[in-house]
C-alpha cells in the first residue's frame, strides 16, 4: 500500500471511528437514555492522540511541506495552510478532550453541557478537516509526489501499523474495535 492510500483508508477508518464516538458523547445528553460508556470514549480519544495525531496527521504535513513548491495555483496554498493549521488545532483539541473526559471518569465536576458543545465542534472540525484534505490535498498528492517521494516516508509507514484498524489489532483496543463493529451491525440501537 502506498502513502497515499493509507492517508485514503484512515479517512474512512476516522470517520468510523467518530460516527462511534458521536454516539457514545451523545449518551449524556439528557434526552439519551442509554447510560454513557466514559471507558470507551477515553479509549477513542487515546487512540486519536496516538495514531491519527501522533502519526497521520505529521505524515500529511510532511508530504505538504514537500509538494508546497510545486504546486501552481494559489488556491491551493491557501487551503494546504488551512489544513495545517487544523492539524494544530486538532491536536490540541484532542488532548484538551481528553483531559475532560478524564475528569468525568474521576468524578470530578466538569461542566457537561460545555463539554458536550466542545465535542461537537471537535467532531465537526475532524470532518471538515478529512473533506478538505480529500479535496485538495490527495489529488496534489496523486498530481505531484514521485516515486522518489513516495520511497522517503515508506519507512515510516512500516514503523507506525493503524494499532486499531491496521492489520494487527493491539490488545489495548479490541475492546473499543469490538464496540465500533457491533454499533455498525445495530445503527438503530441509538
Ligand atoms: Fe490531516
Ligand atoms: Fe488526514
Amino acid at each position: 500500500m502506498t502513502v497515499i492510500e493509507q492517508i485514503i483508508k484512515d479517512h474512512q477508518h476516522m470517520t468510523r471511528l467518530l460516527d462511534f464516538l458521536d454516539q457514545e458523547v451523545s449518551r449524556y445528553r439528557d434526552d439519551n437514555e442509554y447510560a454513557p460508556r466514559i471507558n470507551l470514549i477515553l479509549e477513542a480519544l487515546d487512540y486519536l492522540h496516538h495514531y491519527p495525531d501522533a502519526f497521520h496527521h505529521p505524515i500529511e504535513s510532511r508530504l505538504m511541506v514537500r509538494l508546497r513548491p510545486r504546486l501552481e495555483r494559489q488556491n491551493d496554498r491557501i487551503q494546504f495552510d488551512l489544513i495545517e493549521n487544523q492539524h494544530q488545532q486538532i491536536t490540541a483539541m484532542t488532548q484538551k478532550l481528553n483531559a475532560a473526559f478524564s475528569s468525568v471518569a474521576k468524578d470530578q465536576v466538569v461542566p457537561i453541557n460545555l463539554l458536550l458543545s466542545e465535542y461537537v465542534l471537535y467532531s465537526e472540525l475532524q470532518r471538515e478537516h478529512m473533506e478538505l484534505e480529500n479535496q485538495y490535498m490527495i489529488p496534489a498528492m496523486q498530481a505531484l509526489l514521485s516515486e522518489d517521494d513516495l520511497a522517503q516516508v515508506q519507512d515510516d509507514l512500516k514503523q507506525m501499523a493503524d494499532p486499531l484498524f491496521g492489520a494487527h489489532l493491539w490488545e489495548m483496543y479490541e475492546n473499543l474495535y469490538q464496540h465500533i463493529a457491533e454499533s455498525e451491525l445495530m445503527p438503530d440501537v441509538i
